[in-house]
């Protein structure tokens, strides 16, 4: 198998990005874009696809297996994780670029650092005793599953970077306290869940079948949006 890689690269943030293409042939038709990025870099020299002397392509990555969500990046026009994503479903070029909705750091690596700090905001924490229920740890496990890659909030239409919308990368851990936490602290995560994640979504679902970690993201969203809904009916 020959792909060419085709990567959007930049040496610093704030700098004009250029496309370098590198050439790689494997047998292995097991290999993803994860492999090949590790495979190029590691060639010494290394050489672009016309034979300039290249500088190793910036990415990240930590466990390869999808569970970590360091590798996402858009590739082919759809964000994805490269641990994830196989050379041999993919056409002769693959094109590789960093996630559009957070600053670049360098090449496919960007700063993630307001999605993190949104769950702070959020408080996606127990802090009191938790429930546990036979009939909501299924919501609490589905929830769980969440990598915090931000591949959702690559197709959001409503997600920026720093703003009061935190999109589906927050309701998933918010999905997860809603169903474990009670009284006060409940009372207080709803406040949160209305604020920065049920005003600001427009519901359209574009996030929906994104996500790398399969995610029922419509069964999470209608249970916590009742859970916020229902506490708003009740103030009335
Ligand atoms: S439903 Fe629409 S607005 Fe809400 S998080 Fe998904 S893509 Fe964004
Ligand atoms: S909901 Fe899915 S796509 Fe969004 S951050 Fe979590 S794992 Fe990634
Ligand atoms: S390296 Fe962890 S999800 Fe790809």
């Amino acid at each position: 198998m020959k792909r060419i890689i085709e990567i959007e690269r930049r040496a610093a943030p704030g700098d004009a990005p250029y496309i370098q293409s590198f050439i790689y042939e494997t047998e292995d038709e097991s290999a993803t874009v994860a492999t090949a990025l590790s495979e190029i870099n590691a060639r010494v020299p290394l050489l672009d696809a016309g034979g300039e002397a290249a500088e190793p392509i910036r990415w990240e990555s930590s466990c390869l297996q999808k569970k970590c969500g360091a590798c996402a990046m858009v590739i082919d026009g759809r964000p994805a994780l490269a641990c994830d994503t196989r050379l041999s479903e993919r056409g002769e070029v693959v094109r590789l670029s960093p996630l559009k909705k957070f600053p670049v750091v360098a090449d496919l690596i960007v700063d993630r650092s307001k999605m993190m700090e949104a769950l702070m905001t959020l408080r996606v924490w127990i802090e009191e005793d938790g429930r546990s229920h036979e009939k909501i740890n299924e919501d609490v496990y589905e929830a769980a599953r969440c990598i915090q890659c931000g591949c959702c909030l690559e197709v959001c239409p409503n997600f920026k970077s720093g703003g009061s919308f935190y999109g589906m990368a927050g309701m998933s851990p918010m999905a997860r306290i809603l169903s474990q936490t009670k009284g006060g602290a409940l009372d207080e995560r709803r406040k949160l869940y209305n604020k920065y994640i049920f005003e600001g979504c427009g519901k359209s679902l574009a996030c929906r079948n994104i996500c790398p970690a399969g995610l029922d993201i419509d069964r999470l969203l209608a249970r916590s949006n009742a859970v916020s809904l229902w506490k708003r009916l009740m103030r009335r």
